[in-house]
C-alpha cells in the first residue's frame, strides 16, 4: 500500500525523522484556517495524490498568506495529476531551503537484500539525473540482517558525497529513516527532497513509503492508512471474504487455483479476447483448498461486476482434487441460486480430473459449459463475452 504523503509524514515524525508541520485540508476555506494554525505566515499547498511529479504539474505552490493559501488550494483542489484528482491537500510549514538532497531505501527483489540510495543533487530533477548521470546517485547494498547501522550509514553519506558539515546529521536522519522502513514493514521509502535550510537543519520535506501488505498482521494501525474512497467496492468485497482478488477492466470474469495459473489465464483470455474485442475482467485466485464456500464467494464477486458477461474457472487439480473442485462449482451454484446469470466456461484438469468431469456432468447445469483445455475454454469464454 502506497502512503499519501501526509502519511508519511506523520509516520516520519513517529519515528523521529524531522519534518515540518503539515495540515490536511479537504476545502480552501480548511486551508485557510490550517495556515492559520501554523502561524499565518508563508506555507506551502501540497496536492495530496499517490503519483510523483506533483510540483512540475503545478500541484506544489507557496503561499505567504492563509488568504493566498485559500487560494492556491481553490486552484488545487479538483485539479487532475496524471490521471489522480486531487480531493485533499496538505498546508505544509514553508521551509527556506538551502540545498536539496535524495535518499531512498527500498527492496532489491533480485539482490535479495534492500538497497539505499542518496544523492547531494535531489529535487524535482532526481529522474534525470539518474539517468543521465548515474554517478551522481550513490546505490548503497544493505544486508537486511544488519540493516542500516551506525557503520552503513556513515558509508551512504560518504558514497554520496555529502560535505562534511552535514554528513554526521543526514547520517542520523538516514538512521531514523531506516527505523521507519523496518519498523514499519515498508518496501520502500523516499524523500525527496531532504533539505538543508538555510539555518543549518536538516528536514524531510517530501516522503514517499510503501508498506508491504504480507505484515499488515502485524500492524493493526496501518488498517487505518487505507484509502478507503479509493478503494473498489468490488475489491473491498473480495478482502471482506478473504479472497485474492483484483479487478481489471474487461468483461471474461476468471477464477483459478494458483497465482500463477490465473496470471496464464489472464494471458490466454487477453490472446482469445481480441478477436473479439474482450478482455479478462479480475485476477482471481482462489488458492489450494477450492471448497464449495470459497468458489461460491469468488463466484458472488465476480458475478457482482457488472461489466463480467462470462466467467472462466480453470482448475488444475493438486492438493485439491478436481472432484472436490467439481462439488465446489455444484454446490456454488445451489448456494448463488438466481444470483448465478452468466455462462460459465469450466476446464478441469489434473489429479481425478475424470471424477470431476462426471460430477459436473452428471449435473448437468444450464449455464456451464466444460472444455478440455485451457486456450479452447478461453476462447468460448471470450466467445460467449462478446
Ligand atoms: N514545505 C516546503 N517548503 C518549501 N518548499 C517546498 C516544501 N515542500 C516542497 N517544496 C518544494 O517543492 C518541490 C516539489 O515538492 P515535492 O513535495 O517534492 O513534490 P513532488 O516530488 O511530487 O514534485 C520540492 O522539491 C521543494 O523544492
Ligand atoms: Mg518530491
Amino acid at each position: 500500500m502506497d502512503l499519501f504523503e501526509y502519511q508519511a509524514r506523520d509516520v516520519f515524525e513517529k519515528h523521529g525523522v524531522p519534518v515540518l508541520g503539515g495540515i490536511v485540508a479537504t476545502t480552501p476555506a480548511e486551508a485557510r484556517a490550517a495556515a492559520e494554525r501554523l502561524g499565518g505566515g508563508t506555507v506551502v499547498v501540497k496536492a495530496q495524490v499517490k503519483t510523483g511529479g506533483r510540483g512540475k504539474a503545478g500541484g506544489v505552490k507557496l503561499a505567504h498568506s492563509p488568504e493566498e493559501a485559500e487560494a492556491r488550494a481553490a486552484e488545487i483542489l479538483g485539479m487532475d495529476i496524471k490521471g489522480h484528482t486531487v480531493h485533499r491537500v496538505m498546508i505544509a510549514e514553508g521551509a527556506k531551503i538551502a540545498e536539496e538532497y535524495y535518499f531512498s531505501v527500498l527492496l532489491d527483489r533480485s539482490e535479495r537484500r534492500y538497497l539505499a540510495m542518496a544523492s547531494v543533487e535531489g529535487g524535482m530533477e532526481i529522474e534525470q539525473l539518474a539517468v543521465e548521470r548515474p554517478e551522481a546517485l550513490a546505490r548503497v547494498a544493505v544486508d537486511p540482517v544488519t540493516g542500516i547501522d551506525e557503520a552503513k550509514a556513515q558509508e551512504i553519506v560518504q558514497a554520496a558525497g555529502f560535505a562534511a558539515d552535514v554528513a554526521d546529521e543526514v547520517a542520523d536522519v538516514i538512521r531514523k529513516l531506516w527505523t521507519v522502513y523496518a519498523s514499519e514493514d515498508a518496501t520502500l521509502v523516499e524523500v525527496n527532497p531532504l533539505v538543508r535550510t538555510e539555518d543549518g537543519a536538516i528536514v524531510a520535506l517530501d516522503g514517499k513509503v510503501t508498506l508491504d501488505a504480507n505484515a499488515d498482521f502485524r500492524h493493526p494501525d496501518h488498517a487505518a492508512l487505507e484509502d478507503k474512497e479509493a478503494a473498489d467496492p468490488l475489491e473491498a468485497k473480495a478482502k471482506a471474504l478473504g479472497l485474492n482478488y483484483v479487478k481489471l477492466d474487461g468483461e471474461v470474469g476468471i477464477i483459478g487455483n494458483g497465482a500463477g495459473l490465473v496470471m496464464s489465464t489472464l494471458d490466454v483470455v487477453a490472446y482469445a479476447g481480441e478477436q473479439h474485442g474482450v478482455g479478462p475482467a479480475n485476477f482471481l485466485d482462489i488458492g489450494g483448498g477450492a471448497n464449495a464456500e470459497v468458489m461460491a464467494n469468488g463466484l458472488h464477486v465476480i458475478l457482482g461486476d457488472e461489466q463480467v458477461k462470462s466467467v472462466f474457472v480453470n482448475v488444475f487439480g493438486g492438493i485439491t482434487a478436481c472432484d472436490e473442485v467439481a462439488d465446489g462449482i455444484v454446490k456454488a451454484l445451489e448456494i448463488l441460486g438466481d444470483e448465478a446469470t452468466k455462462p460459465l466456461v469450466v476446464r478441469l484438469d489434473g489429479n481425478n480430473v475424470v471424477e470431476g468431469r462426471r460430477i459436473l456432468d452428471e449435473a448437468n447445469h444450464p449455464l456451464v459449459t466444460m472444455v478440455d483445455t485451457m486456450d479452447d475454454a478461453a476462447a468460448k469464454a471470450a466467445e460467449l463475452a462478446k
